[in-house]
């Protein structure tokens, strides 16, 4: 029912929305649910945040997250919570899916601005060297000052140069090879916690993110890495080869190393047969 809604309205939203008030949230939303949404943009906020790239705290201005939803798609996201994610494009080629549970539990801003400087970009220090990257033409920022589980994840859910998000079924549209029959607990937590940390600039036969090299084709990684090689380097990889372009696993998470040694043991547990041209 939602979705055939969805399916008849989005042109018709599409067109309205362009014609209407485009411009003052500058990202490209697909697959609005109903053709109410309301017209007038979300009231401007700024919130204060510990910044996971620059490793300080930042204070931002835009449009609470919540509320750029209920305009673009319609408030009936909002009963999607348990079964969808929120999937997002940046103009660099990373990608990220955020659940909608999490967007509903906690607080986001969809970033234009930064109040304490001038310019829109921010030095990321998870990188070796550092390097300044722009964020315009949005940037999804998080309350995780108060917000300890927010906290912990890092930068999971921080999309810069942001301009496409879509909804989509948690587990449809992205199919992350499973892992194979018999496998490991570890190898199943380690397919989830992929898609958290490092799917957004990985692929796997691919599907994923263009900023960091696929890693299952033509030959899977763990084949020419040893795997606790493999764990260092997640966890450290400036350690290993400068510069360098991959940021550290969730520097503040308490369980990183296990985290690390999951995802190590998954990409381990890939069917041959995902092995797909990227
Ligand atoms: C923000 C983007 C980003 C994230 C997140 C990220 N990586 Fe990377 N990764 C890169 C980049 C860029 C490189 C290339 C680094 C270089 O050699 O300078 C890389 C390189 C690698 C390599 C080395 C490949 C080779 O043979 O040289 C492995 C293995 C790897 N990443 C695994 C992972 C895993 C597993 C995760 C999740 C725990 C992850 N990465 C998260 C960007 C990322």
């Amino acid at each position: 029912m939602v979705r055939l809604k969805a399916r008849i309205s989005l042109l018709l939203f599409c067109s309205l929305s362009a014609l209407a008030k485009e411009g003052a949230i500058p990202i490209r939303f697909e697959g609005a649910l109903q053709e109410s949404a309301p017209d007038s943009a979300p009231d401007f906020r700024r919130i204060r945040v510990f910044d996971p790239y620059e490793r300080v705290e930042i204070e931002f201005e835009g449009y609470p997250l919540q509320a750029v939803l209920d305009h673009k798609l319609g408030a009936s996201w909002r009963k999607l919570g348990p079964t969808h994610e929120l999937k997002m494009k940046c103009q660099d080629g990373y990608q990220v899916s955020v659940p909608l549970s999490r967007i509903l539990e906690h607080e986001a801003l969809v970033a234009i601005r930064r109040v304490d400087k001038p310019g829109f970009d921010l030095l990321k220090k998870d990188v070796t060297p550092e390097k300044r990257v722009e964020l315009s033409p949005a940037y999804l920022v998080w309350e995780n000052i108060r917000d300890r589980t927010i906290r912990a994840e890092g930068d999971f859910g921080w999309p810069f140069q942001w301009v496409e998000a879509s909804l989509q079924k948690i587990g449809e549209g992205d199919p992350l090879p499973i892992p194979r029959n018999g496998s490991n607990r570890s190898a199943l937590r380690g397919y989830t916690h992929f898609k958290i940390h490092c799917m957004k600039c990985h692929s796997l036969g691919g599907i994923g993110g263009k900023v960091g090299p696929e890693l299952h084709y033509p030959k899977n990684v763990t084949g020419y890495w040893q795997k606790a090689r493999l764990v260092e380097w997640i966890l450290n990889p400036a350690s290993f080869r400068i510069p360098n372009g991959m940021p550290p696993l969730a520097p503040e998470h308490p369980e990183r190393k296990k985290i690390a040694r999951d995802v190590v043991e998954y990409l381990g547990r890939i069917p041959e047969k995902n092995g797909g041209r990227p």
